[in-house]
């Protein structure tokens, strides 16, 4: 964690849940556009950089009225195996997506070779984790808690480096990019995903070991999935969905119930004191208020691949 200058969002004090605006579902529907709604919100770590300018809201309705051309956008899944819906913002939505794309397109992984990633219990990176092992590689893996570091080590990761690093995927950037350079083998791989260390402060660390490029002919690629998602999702939906519901891709997720649970999540993830995926739920699959099992409406459930979900 960076110490210093940080400035994490706080729940009640730089987030707020504002309830004022109610859309009438009554009202007529812009042409050609749909009315949607809302069962499940993603909290990913790049809405951190949405959140500079106070007077702009997040688009999280309960209904959300769209035009034609966002509507345009939206992709029907069928859900044959009939997953929970929050599946669809994790493993199997634009975190899951982003470990695919970036793995497939920059990695150039050959069996017997070692990655290294961070952030390897979220929900990227316990992706790549998967991915890699699944093509005979060597995976070394950092994670910021000893219940994380063991969901890693139950997906696959190794322990101990020994031979140094083929390819660095790098979820968080800053120290970790010195200290990966360092360790780097000849003609490795560097795929910059996320760069958490410094999103939530303005002091920028500076990479001081950018000579190890030239003298490992090191290759530095950055990616923004939505860039090359429509060459890759089709493949993606088709071999998933079955992959996750069979246990085979395992994951975790954390759920908060209700709008207000959205802001613990927003600083949460923020602070790494995320468990898992966190999603908030807002209707369960009946379209009822979504609740915990006991009944509340904040709390926090946490599942595995076996989504059984506990509560805490
Ligand atoms: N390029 C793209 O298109 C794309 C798309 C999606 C996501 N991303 C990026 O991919 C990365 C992973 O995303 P994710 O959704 O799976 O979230 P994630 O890895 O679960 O992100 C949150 C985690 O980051 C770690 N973290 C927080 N602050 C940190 C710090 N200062 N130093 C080191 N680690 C810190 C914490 O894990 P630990 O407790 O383990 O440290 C925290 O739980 C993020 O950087 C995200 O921005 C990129």
């Amino acid at each position: 964690m960076p110490s210093g200058n940080i400035d994490y969002p706080k729940p009640g004090e730089t987030t707020r849940v504002d309830k004022t605006e109610i859309l009438n579902t009554e009202a007529t529907l812009h042409d050609g556009g749909v009315l949607v709604k809302v069962i499940a919100l993603s909290i990913d770590p790049y809405l951190r950089s949405r959140m500079h300018d106070p007077n702009t809201p997040f688009e999280s309705y309960l209904w959300y009225n769209m035009d034609a051309e966002q509507a345009a956008q939206l992709r029907v899944i069928k859900n044959d195996e009939k997953l929970p819906w929050s599946t669809y913002l994790g493993v199997l939505g634009m975190p899951g997506q982003t470990a695919y794309i970036g793995w497939k397109q920059y990695s150039q992984a050959k069996k017997g070779e070692t990655v290294f990633v961070t952030s390897a219990a979220g929900a990227v990176g316990s992706f790549v984790v998967q991915l890699a092992k699944a093509q005979g590689l060597t995976v070394i893996a950092s994670a910021g808690s000893d219940d994380k570091v063991e969901f890693v080590q139950d997906i696959g990761a190794d322990v101990g480096l020994e031979n140094g690093i083929d390819i660095y995927w790098d979820n968080v950037g800053s120290e970790m990019v010195d200290a990966a350079l360092q360790a780097m083998n000849n003609f490795g791989r560097i795929i910059c995903c996320g760069a958490i260390a410094s999103y939530n402060t303005p002091n920028r660390y500076g990479i001081k070991n950018m000579h190890q490029v030239v003298e490992k002919r090191l290759t530095f690629n950055g990616f923004i999935m939505n860039d090359l998602a429509k060459d890759y999702l089709p493949d993606f939906y088709k071999t998933y969905p079955r992959m996750v519901a069979s246990g085979k891709i395992k994951h975790r997720e954390q759920l908060y119930y209700g709008f207000d649970g959205a802001e613990q999540a927003l600083a949460d993830i923020q602070k790494g004191e995320n468990i898992a995926k966190p999603v908030v739920m807002i209707l369960d699959e009946e379209g009822s208020k979504a609740s915990l099992p006991n009944g509340g409406t904040t709390g926090i459930t946490s599942r595995d691949g076996t989504l059984s979900a506990n509560e805490s």
